[in-house]
């Protein structure tokens, strides 16, 4: 019985021992313990390791969908980069064109001022006094086709005024003038030595109101002149440019391609020419 007992304490005690080291081991590695145990550095590494996670590897048709969207992408954007060096190009073209004609070879000869071989009378560029030319012989000449060809179609093309020497212009002039005032014939009327009809290379035809526009022999002028080398001086909303109001009537001698290249231009001779046309006093 004494050895009984013996064996049964001995298990007891084996038991109790084995139940204390168990709860001492668990309370060492607890959570809480674990947590409170890191450093700042840890925390640092955690933050660092968030913001630098690797995105993830699409799924092989996704990767597939990316693929394409990437391609697209690319070609667009070649596309894109061709269709603006075109782009440049078109307009480093127009750029020069346009500096051609805006940086004009303005020559004098005799007091004669010509602008790209192209000879003008305007408020900026006056002729001689003496200068005194007459009716221009070539210009008469594509006067006369003009008016043969305007009378096939039915229209009657005539001159009001052609030529104008230096004093027949100084009375037109001062007769506005003393009419309605200086600041009101500057606007329809050329200073002595400023008219093209100085020059023998204008004429006004039929009549010298601004109706005369909307007539079909204005009409038919403002559609044909270029092809007998003649433009309309004195265009429509160009005062500004040319100096003089509207007068569908004045047409001036410029050759038929120079005049069929101003009128494809929808530009005023000024403006095709790049000059002005402003007095100086
Ligand atoms: N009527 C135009 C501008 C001239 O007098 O020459
Ligand atoms: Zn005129």
């Amino acid at each position: 019985m004494n050895f009984n007992r013996i064996i049964i304490f001995a298990i007891c005690t084996v038991m109790i021992l084995s139940v204390f080291s168990s709860c001492t081991n668990n309370k060492n590695s607890s959570p809480a313990s674990h947590s409170d145990s890191l450093s700042n550095d840890q925390y640092k590494d955690t933050a660092i390791t968030i913001d630098t996670i690797p995105l993830v590897d699409p799924q092989p048709a996704d990767k597939e969908e990316a693929e394409e969207k990437a391609e697209e992408k690319a070609e667009t954007e070649e596309k894109d980069t061709e269709g603006s060096k075109e782009e440049e190009e078109t307009e480093e073209n127009e750029m020069d064109s346009e500096k051609d004609k805006k940086n004009p070879e303005i020559t004098e000869k005799d007091g004669i001022t010509y602008v790209n071989g192209i000879l003008i009378a305007n408020k900026s560029y006056s002729l001689p006094k003496t200068y005194s030319p007459g009716i221009d012989t070539t210009a008469n000449n594509a006067l006369q086709q003009m008016f043969s060809a305007a009378s096939n179609a039915g229209i009657s093309l005539y001159v009001v005024s052609g030529f104008r020497s230096y004093d027949t212009q100084y009375n037109t002039y001062y007769g506005y003038v003393s009419r309605s005032g200086q600041a009101d014939a500057d606007r329809y009327s050329a200073r002595p030595g400023h008219s093209e009809h100085q020059t023998g290379l204008a004429f006004d035809l039929n009549s010298l109101e601004q109706t005369f526009g909307n007539t079909k022999e204005g009409k038919w002028l403002k559609a044909n002149a270029h092809k007998y080398g003649f433009i309309i001086r004195y265009p429509e909303g160009k005062e500004s440019v040319t100096g003089y109001m509207y007068e569908p009537w004045h047409v001036r001698y410029l050759g038929t391609d120079i005049a069929t290249d101003v009128f494809e231009s929808g530009l005023c001779l000024e403006e095709y020419l790049g000059i002005t046309s402003v007095y100086n006093n």
